[in-house]
C-alpha cells in the first residue's frame, strides 16, 4: 500500500473520530463511539493499524510515527469528550432540584409550644397582672417540704408509699428520704423559707403520684399552686382572686363557689368549684395559710394571714379545648398537638 493512502486513512479516522467523540451527547454515545474507534478487538484504529503490513518496508518509520500521532488525537478527543460528558451529567442532575416557581409552595412545617407549656404561660400572664410573681422548686423534695412543714404529719395516709414515689436512697435516716413532689405545695415552704412576709406568688409545675393512667388521671401532670400572704389577707381576697382569674383564663363571666374540704395545710379548707354553662366544675383545692404552716417557716401567725390554692393544669387546659382525655397530652401524636 502507498503511504499516502495510508496516512490519508489515518487522518480520516482521526477526523472521523473527533466528530464522533464532539458529538456524543451523554455516557451511552459517547461508550458506543469509544468502541467504535478506540475498541481493542474490533475499532477502526486497530484495523488501520493492522494495514501498516501491506506499507512499504521503507515507509513504515513514517507510517508508524503517523500512526501513533493518530492515536494521540483520538485518545485525547475521547478524553474531553468523556470530561464534557461527565460534566454535563452533573448538570443535568442538580437542574432536576431546580426550584419551578410556577409551581405552587410547600409549606415549611413550623413547630409550637405544647398545649400545656402553652396554658402556663397564659397562666403565668394572667396571675402576673394580679400582682403574683413565679416561684420555682425543684421535682425531687425531701418530706419536710412534701410533707412535715405542710402539717401532714408521719402517720397521716398521704405518706403511704402506695400514694408516692419515694426513691431509694442508700441511708433511710428520714433527712435522706426523697421523692418525687406529690404536690407544688412544697413551693410554698421554699419560698417562705427564704422570704419574709408579704408573699404573693404562683409556682407552676410537675407533681407525681403512683396513679394508673385513664381518662382523667396521669402518673404525672402539672399543677399551680398560689400563695398570699400578707397582714389582714382573708378569705374574701380568696374568692375574688379566684373569680378573676377564672374569668380571665375562660374569657366568660363564670362563678366561682367554695364547698367546705380538708386540706392539713389550710383552715379553714375549700374545694373550689367554677359555673360552666349550667354545670359546676371542680377546679382545685384553696384555703386560709393553717397556723402550723405559718410557723412552720418562722412566721407569726399573730401576725400574718395568707390564703393557698392548687390548681390542676391540665383539667383547665382540658376544659378550655374540650379535651376528654388527659392522656392525649403525652402522647405526642402530632395529629392531636397541630391543633392548639
Ligand atoms: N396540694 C393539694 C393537692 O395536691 C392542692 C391544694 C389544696 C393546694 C389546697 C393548696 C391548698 O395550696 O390550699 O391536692
Amino acid at each position: 500500500m502507498a503511504l499516502g493512502d495510508f496516512l490519508q486513512q489515518l487522518d480520516g479516522l482521526a477526523s472521523d473520530a473527533e466528530a464522533a467523540f464532539t458529538a456524543a451527547a451523554d455516557t451511552e454515545q459517547l461508550e458506543a463511539a469509544r468502541v467504535e474507534f478506540l475498541g481493542a478487538k474490533s475499532g477502526r484504529l486497530k484495523a488501520t493499524q493492522k494495514q501498516m503490513g501491506a506499507v512499504d518496508k521503507t515507509d513504515k518509520p513514517a507510517a508508524g510515527k503517523r500512526l501513533n500521532e493518530t492515536k494521540q488525537r483520538v485518545d485525547a478527543a475521547f478524553q474531553a469528550a468523556q470530561q464534557r460528558v461527565a460534566a454535563g451529567e452533573q448538570v443535568r442532575r442538580s437542574s432536576s432540584q431546580f426550584v419551578d416557581t410556577s409551581l405552587p409552595g410547600v409549606r415549611p412545617e413550623l413547630g409550637h409550644l405544647h398545649p400545656i407549656t402553652q396554658t402556663i404561660e397564659e397562666l403565668k400572664d394572667i396571675m402576673g397582672r394580679l400582682g403574683f410573681s413565679v416561684a420555682d422548686g425543684p421535682e425531687i423534695e425531701d418530706e419536710r417540704h412534701n410533707f412535715e412543714a405542710l402539717n401532714i404529719p408521719l402517720a397521716h395516709p398521704a405518706r403511704d408509699p402506695l400514694e408516692n414515689f419515694y426513691l431509694a436512697t442508700a441511708e433511710k435516716t428520714s433527712a435522706d428520704v426523697l421523692l418525687l413532689r406529690s404536690q407544688t405545695s412544697t413551693v410554698q415552704i421554699r419560698v417562705m423559707e427564704q422570704t419574709p412576709p408579704p408573699i404573693r406568688i404562683i409556682s407552676l409545675g410537675r407533681v407525681y403520684r403512683p396513679d394508673t393512667a385513664d381518662a382523667t388521671h396521669y402518673p404525672m401532670f402539672f399543677q399551680m399552686e398560689g400563695l398570699w400572704v400578707d397582714k389582714h389577707v382573708t378569705m374574701a381576697d380568696l374568692k375574688t382572686v379566684l373569680r378573676l382569674f377564672a374569668t380571665s383564663y375562660l374569657g366568660r363571666d363564670v362563678h366561682v363557689r367554695f364547698r367546705p374540704s380538708f386540706f392539713p395545710f389550710t383552715e379553714p379548707s375549700v374545694e373550689a368549684d367554677m359555673s360552666w354553662g349550667d354545670k359546676w366544675i371542680e377546679f382545685g383545692g384553696a384555703g386560709m395559710v393553717d397556723p402550723n404552716v405559718l410557723s412552720a417557716v418562722g412566721y407569726d401567725p399573730e401576725e400574718v394571714s395568707g390564703f393557698a390554692f392548687g390548681l390542676g393544669i391540665e383539667r383547665l387546659c382540658m376544659r378550655r379545648h374540650g379535651i376528654t382525655d388527659i392522656r392525649e397530652f403525652y402522647r405526642n401524636d402530632v395529629r392531636f398537638l397541630h391543633q392548639f
